[in-house]
């Protein structure tokens, strides 16, 4: 899964990592930053989405520059039957850009992109293997119930940014936590991910 990266991903990764960097060193204002991933959350997420159940659908709210996606896909490109990618991203410059990061990779077909509103897609998905969310940390309890909801038995919830968003998320972290059907833990990579898995 990652000793094998096609070069043009490789590529994009690279050029979309340096424009993160340069925009926040001041390139851009905050409102327009990409936020991408750190590379090694990005590697975890390619891991841990290589370890979700079978059955059911593979989703990731906010896809901004489709960056993160870009981790998802390397997961997915070795399951046989493929499983179905949906990423949702609510502002469309952002969706229009990850439009071009796939077209680059030659992945357009294998990822179904919506633009809108994360809690109102998420509604239409029906099962899910893995769900990925980093769709900013105020977000996150709207989708917490009808994510875990759906949730295959053994499947996998990951969400960036506990760490360095701790407060906006706390409460989310402390509704997850307490949610019996599901067990959690924080991984400290990157900006922070919290797992959870839905008990079978
Ligand atoms: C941290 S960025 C995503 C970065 C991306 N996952 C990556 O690593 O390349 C968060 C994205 O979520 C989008 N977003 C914010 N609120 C949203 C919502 N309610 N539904 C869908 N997308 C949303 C933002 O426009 C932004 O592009």
């Amino acid at each position: 899964m990652l000793d094998d990266i096609p070069a043009a991903m490789r590529s994009r990764m690279a050029e979309l990592e340096a424009l993160d960097r340069a925009q926040r060193a001041g390139a851009a204002p905050p409102a327009r930053w990409l936020r991408t991933v750190d590379r090694e959350a990005g590697r975890l997420i390619t891991v841990l989405a290589g370890c979700a159940p079978r059955a059911g659908t593979f989703v990731e709210l906010g896809t901004g520059s489709g960056y993160s996606t870009l981790w998802l896909l390397l997961a997915l490109r070795e399951r046989a039957p493929r499983p179905r990618l949906v990423t949702i991203e609510r502002d469309a410059d952002k969706a229009s850009l990850a439009r071009v990061t796939f077209e680059r990779c030659a992945v357009t077909e294998l990822v179904e992109q919506r633009v809108g509103d994360a809690a109102s897609e998420l509604r239409t998905l029906g099962p899910l293997a893995f769900a990925f969310m980093d769709h900013g940390p105020s977000n996150y309890e709207a989708c917490r119930d009808g994510l875990v909801t759906a949730l295959v038995p053994g499947g996998l919830l990951a969400v960036d940014n506990v760490d360095s968003h701790r407060r906006l998320a706390a409460r989310f972290m402390r509704r997850l936590a307490a949610d019996p059907r599901v067990e959690t833990c924080v991984l400290h990579v990157g900006k922070g991910i919290l797992l959870a898995r839905r008990r079978r």
